[in-house]
C-alpha cells in the first residue's frame, strides 16, 4: 500500500500579516494552476490562524497550528485549547516539537496530553520525536524514539491510527545539517515497526522527516520506503523553496 505523502511547513514564530499573506497567496497561486500530489498543510502562529484560514479558504492547503494547552479550558492565561483551534477549522497541530521540549519543558508526559486532547476534538496531532546530538552519539536514538513515541501511543490507545508523526534528529534543526537518507530511514522504520505493533492501521500513519529538509535534499529523503513527507521550518517560509519541495513530493 502506497501512503499519500504529507508536507507540512513549520513556521515558527517567524510572520506578519504581510509576510503571511505574501507568501499564502504565492502558495496556493503555484497550486491552484499546478495541483500537488501529496497533502500540504502549514503550521501557523496562533494570532495568524484567523487570517490564515481566510487565505486558504478554496486551497488544497491545509491549516496547522505548533502548540496546544492540555487542559480543556479555564485559568490558564496565555494558553490555546483545542477547542479554540477547532474554532477556526485547525486539522493538524504540532505537539512535542524539541523547541518545546527544550526551551518550555516539556516532559513526555505532558506532549502525550497534549495529543489526546487534540484528538477528542478531531485535530490531528503530529507528534515530534527525536534524539539530541549527545544521545544519537551514545546510540540512543532508538531508544529515545521509542520513548517519546511510546508516551503518546500508550496515552492514546487505538487512537494511534489517527495521529501523524515527525522524526526530527535536533541536530538537524535549523543547522543546515540533514540526517542522510539511510539514517532517516533507519530511524522511520524503527517508528513503523512501533506503530505496526499497535494495529496494521496505525502502521499506516504518515511518518514524516524534519530537520533541515530543503528543495536541494528532498527528493532523495522522500525517496526512502518509510519516509512519508516532510516537516519544513527555514525553507517553508520562501514559498518557492517550499514549492519545490512538494513539487519532490510529486515524483516519487
Ligand atoms: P528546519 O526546521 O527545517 O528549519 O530545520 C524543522 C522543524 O523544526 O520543524
Amino acid at each position: 500500500m502506497t501512503r499519500q505523502k504529507f508536507v507540512a511547513g513549520n513556521w515558527k514564530m517567524n510572520g506578519s500579516l504581510q509576510a503571511n499573506a505574501a507568501l499564502l497567496q504565492a502558495i496556493c497561486r503555484a497550486l491552484a494552476t499546478d495541483p500537488p500530489v501529496c497533502r500540504v498543510a502549514v503550521a501557523v502562529p496562533a494570532p495568524y490562524l484567523a487570517q490564515a484560514r481566510q487565505l486558504l479558504e478554496g486551497s488544497v492547503v491545509e491549516l496547522g497550528a505548533q502548540d496546544v494547552s492540555r487542559h480543556e479550558q479555564g485559568a490558564y492565561t496565555g494558553e490555546v485549547s483545542a477547542a479554540m483551534l477547532g474554532d477556526f477549522a485547525v486539522r493538524h497541530c504540532l505537539v512535542g516539537h524539541s523547541e518545546r521540549r527544550q526551551y518550555h519543558g516539556e516532559t513526555d508526559a505532558v506532549v502525550a496530553a497534549k495529543a489526546q486532547r487534540l484528538l477528542a476534538h478531531g485535530i490531528t496531532p503530529i507528534v515530534c520525536v527525536g534524539e539530541t546530538l549527545a544521545e544519537r552519539e551514545a546510540a540512543q536514538t532508538q531508544a529515545v524514539v521509542a520513548r517519546q513515541l511510546g508516551a503518546v501511543l500508550d496515552q492514546v490507545g487505538a487512537d494511534a491510527e489517527r495521529i501523524i508523526v515527525a522524526y526530527e534528529p535536533v541536530w538537524a534543526i535549523g543547522t543546515g545539517r540533514t540526517a542522510s537518507p539511510q539514517e532517516a530511514q533507519q530511524v522511520h522504520a524503527g517508528v513503523r515497526a512501533q506503530l505496526a505493533a499497535v494495529s496494521a492501521l496505525a502502521a499506516q500513519v504518515p511518518v514524516l522527516y524534519g530537520g533541515s529538509m530543503n528543495a536541494g535534499n528532498a527528493a532523495e529523503l522522500l525517496a526512502q520506503p518509510d519516509i512519508d513527507g516532510g516537516l519544513i521550518g527555514g525553507a517553508a517560509l520562501k514559498a518557492p523553496d517550499f514549492l519545490k519541495i512538494i513539487s519532490a513530493a510529486r515524483i516519487q
